[in-house]
């Protein structure tokens, strides 16, 4: 057998080596190298097949093909379902319910008579079907096969002829062709690769199942994020049952829906008060915890943000969180200090949006920042007020998208006041809004502020 020839490229400067070494010769860095193909070898692997131009209207539309998966919120999140011959990443920690998801996606396309092939490299086939007996997905035309070589994959795929594939995961397929163990850059890109060329060629949906490392970066996979058509997040927070389905690219519409699920004894299922369960555990008359009504996508989700602070012994204190952006966190606590007057700068600060859910919202930072000053001064925020409103670096808050939806959700939860931005003119019925232009003012009219 020919073995196809690798460098070892860097990944910081691009220059080949032919052996790995733990130092880049050409410009210094450190562990920067990794194994990749040849160019020669690769060109031949990877050279597209010629494509006619088109006038533009004349193009097929691959979105308008897209076809339901019969998984609602994966739908939704993918704007109708999978387009034949698109290529989907599907990325999250071990254990967050990917297989899971899977094989309940493949089980309902199989139940509608369209036959998908599963192919597991870490399980067992009868693991599998244990598995898909107990989330109702044991139909005919559901195959499975235990398989990690990538020519052996490529065979199944031909013999079986499905029409929908699911890799579990790319990270244990490997190409014998290449010498490197498998979950290396190298075979985790040349068996993406491959698998996408014999995808697109045959109008196959695959999905490429991924782990994520606990730094929640797509390790390996993260080198596909650049060639398949769609990159799936499925996050949440395992004791809580509760997951999050969010599209970070899709090249067939819009990436802002977020898709909400929950786990139980017999897979994923729809949730249908998603506040309700991450407000559920609320205490009402601490301090420290603010709710905010966000917004992903198109639905309106109520969060829970909480922030405790604490008097710190070191030099440079400690900001924690989870669930928030740090660098966020940091900026609302610079505006707190200069802008507000309360200073944390001796003190630690741990900050969390509450059922491990991520917060990418803009409009909660007035939230998050009332939090920290609440957890400061000892005084609850009242539990019956929202806050809205993005924070600016002058101290002043600024307007967000969608504020009836949010509020509406606010009112269908029971609060009955809100702090919302101070240019925002009117308010639904049932809610007394309290207009603050800055966020000295939403602390002052949250009564959190020092006495
Ligand atoms: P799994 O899909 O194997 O996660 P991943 O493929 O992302 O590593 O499932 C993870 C967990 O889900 C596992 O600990 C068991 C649990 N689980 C349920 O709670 N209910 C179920 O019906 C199934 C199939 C799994
Ligand atoms: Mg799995």
């Amino acid at each position: 057998m020919v073995r196809v020839r690798v460098v070892h490229r860097c990944s910081s400067c691009g220059a080949a080596h032919p052996k790995w070494a733990g130092r880049c010769d050409s410009c210094g860095e450190w562990n920067s190298l990794v194994e990749e193909l040849d160019s020669s070898a690769r060109s031949a692997v990877t050279l597209p097949d010629a494509a006619i131009p088109l006038r533009v209207t004349e193009v097929d539309d691959e979105a308008a093909r897209s076809v339901p998966t019969g998984i609602g919120e994966f739908d939704r999140v993918l704007g109708g379902g999978l387009v034949p011959g698109s290529v989907t990443l599907v990325g999250g920690e071990p254990g967050i319910g990917k297989s899971t998801l899977l094989l309940q996606l493949l089980g309902g396309v199989a139940s509608s008579g369209v036959r998908s092939l599963y192919i597991t490299g870490e399980e067992s086939a009868s693991q599998v079907k244990a598995r898909a007996a107990r989330v109702g997905a044991l139909h005919d035309e559901l195959w499975l096969v235990a398989e990690t070589s990538l020519p052996n994959v490529k065979a199944h795929i031909d013999s079986v002829e499905p029409e929908l594939v699911v890799v579990d995961s790319v990270q244990t397929m490997h190409d014998p062709e290449l010498g490197s163990a498998s979950g290396s850059v190298a075979q985790v890109r040349e068996c993406a690769n491959q698998l996408l060329k014999l995808a697109k060629a045959r109008g196959i949906s695959l999905v490429l199942v991924g782990h994520v490392t606990k730094e929640g970066t797509l390790a390996g996979p993260r080198v596909l994020e650049h060639v398949v058509d769609t990159v799936i997040e499925f996050e949440g927070d395992r004791q809580h049952g509760l997951r999050l389905l969010r599209a970070t690219k899709h090249r067939f519409g819009p990436t802002s829906e977020v898709g909400l699920m929950q786990m139980s004894q017999t897979g994923l299922s729809t949730v249908d008060d998603p506040s309700g369960i991450f407000l559920a555990d609320r205490v009402a008359g601490v301090s420290g915890s603010a709710v905010v009504p966000t917004i992903d996508g198109r639905r309106p989700l109520l969060i829970e943000l909480q922030a405790l602070v604490a008097g710190s012994s070191l030099a440079a204190p400690r900001r924690s969180t989870q669930g928030v952006d740090q660098g966020r966190l940091a900026m609302l606590l610079a505006v707190l200090e200069r802008r507000v007057g309360l200073s944390v700068s001796k003190f630690d600060v741990y900050a969390l949006a509450v059922g491990g859910v991520r917060v990418i919202d803009p409009g909660a930072d007035a939230g998050l920042a009332l939090a920290v000053a609440s957890a400061l001064t000892g005084k609850a925020i009242g539990d019956d007020l929202v806050v809205i409103g993005e924070v600016g670096l002058g101290g002043e808050l600024r307007q967000v998208g969608h504020q009836d939806r949010r509020l509406a959700e606010a009112i269908r939860h029971g609060f009955r006041r809100a702090i919302v931005p101070g240019a925002v003119a009117g308010g639904p019925d049932g809610l007394t809004v309290m207009r603050a232009p800055t966020l000295a003012a939403a602390v002052a009219l949250a009564d959190v502020g020092p006495s």
